[in-house]
């Protein structure tokens, strides 16, 4: 059923306010990945530098480094650390392929080379550029109930703004999200309120499906890696990149404290991932379900997957 998105469409804003930050600023804002064999490893032998295999490009907030990591496990993956968002930002991407291809950590023949940005995927000008760059290129996309990952995203820019202490410069640090999401003068929805922008996930995804096959881009479901055993959503995505399967259940621990699931190996993502976060208010809630409910619908169609988002 095609879903007729344009009478619920109130605005789609070139520039949502609120929670923008800079490319650079959001790599660091991500802590830097815990110590694996694909980024300490000292490189020899066979390792050259190459152009990614493959990219991991969304959602922000949807998972994506538990994915890179939990993948990096595969002695056949190796993956950058520090989000590059060259194909995001007209200012990184200014500084040319030859630079993009410095950043990449050496892989050895075999070995798959994954860049993970979780900003590419609400860049309009990536899916172009990228497809510049290698048009038969494989993508990951990670996606979660989209009103939990604009949740997470809120809490995520006010944990930023504070500890950079650029407050000022948030509206998530002086406003709740209810009063973000929704008017209450007169109660309707605020459409332009970015974290919400980044929640209508069919309206970024037509845009890829301009540039590549559904085929080339593989849609992990990340309320998959909260509520299962990770290694049922990597196996999947394992197959995808034509490697030998090597995630195992036996790999995971739930950390109830936490809430999510870790590694026996080597712990937990670090303290900026993984958070138990208030939910909204109901009645706001059932606003944002209301407004997001058609972009779900379409999101659905175009990917093949119906997630089941209320
Ligand atoms: P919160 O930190 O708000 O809970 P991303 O890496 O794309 O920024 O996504 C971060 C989100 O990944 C976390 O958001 C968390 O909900 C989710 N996540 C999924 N599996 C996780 C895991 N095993 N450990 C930590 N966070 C995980």
């Amino acid at each position: 059923m095609k879903v007729d998105i344009e009478q619920y469409e109130v605005c789609f804003p070139k520039f949502p306010y609120g929670s923008i930050i800079s490319n650079r600023s959001m790599a660091e804002a991500n802590e830097s990945v815990p110590s694996n064999k694909t980024i300490d490893q000292p490189w020899i032998g066979n390792a050259s530098h190459h152009l990614p295999d493959c990219l991991i490009i969304g959602v922000r907030k949807g998972g994506t480094r538990a994915v890179q990591h939990f993948l990096s496990m595969n002695p056949k993956v190796v993956t950058n650390n520090i989000e590059l968002n060259f194909f995001g930002s007209d200012d990184q991407y200014a500084k040319g392929l030859e630079w993009y291809l410095n950043q990449m950590p050496p892989a050895e023949p075999g070995q798959v080379l994954i860049e993970k940005t979780a900003d590419y995927f609400q860049a309009w000008k990536a899916p172009e550029r990228i497809h510049k760059m290698n048009s038969s290129i494989k993508m990951i996309l990670v996606v979660r109930d989209p009103i939990e990952r604009l949740i997470s995203d809120y809490h995520f820019l006010q944990r930023y703004a504070e500890r950079k202490n650029v407050s000022d410069f948030f509206l998530e640090t002086k406003f709740s999200l209810e009063d973000l999401l929704v008017n209450s003068e007169n109660g309707h929805i605020r459409c332009d309120y970015g974290g919400l922008y980044r929640s209508k996930y069919s309206r970024f995804f037509v845009n890829w499906l301009e540039w590549f096959d559904l085929q080339q881009i593989h849609v992990v479901n990340g309320d998959g890696l909260v509520n299962d055993n990770p290694a049922t959503v990597l196996r999947p995505v394992e197959r995808f990149l034509g490697l030998p399967s090597y995630a195992s259940e036996r790999d995971f621990y739930y950390e109830k404290d936490k809430g999510f699931w870790c590694l026996k190996a080597s712990g937990c993502l670090g303290d900026e991932k993984g958070h138990k976060l208030p939910p909204l208010r109901p009645d706001v809630m059932k606003k944002v379900q209301a407004f997001l409910k058609p972009f779900n619908e379409e999101f659905y169609n175009l990917t093949g997957i119906n997630f089941g988002w209320k």
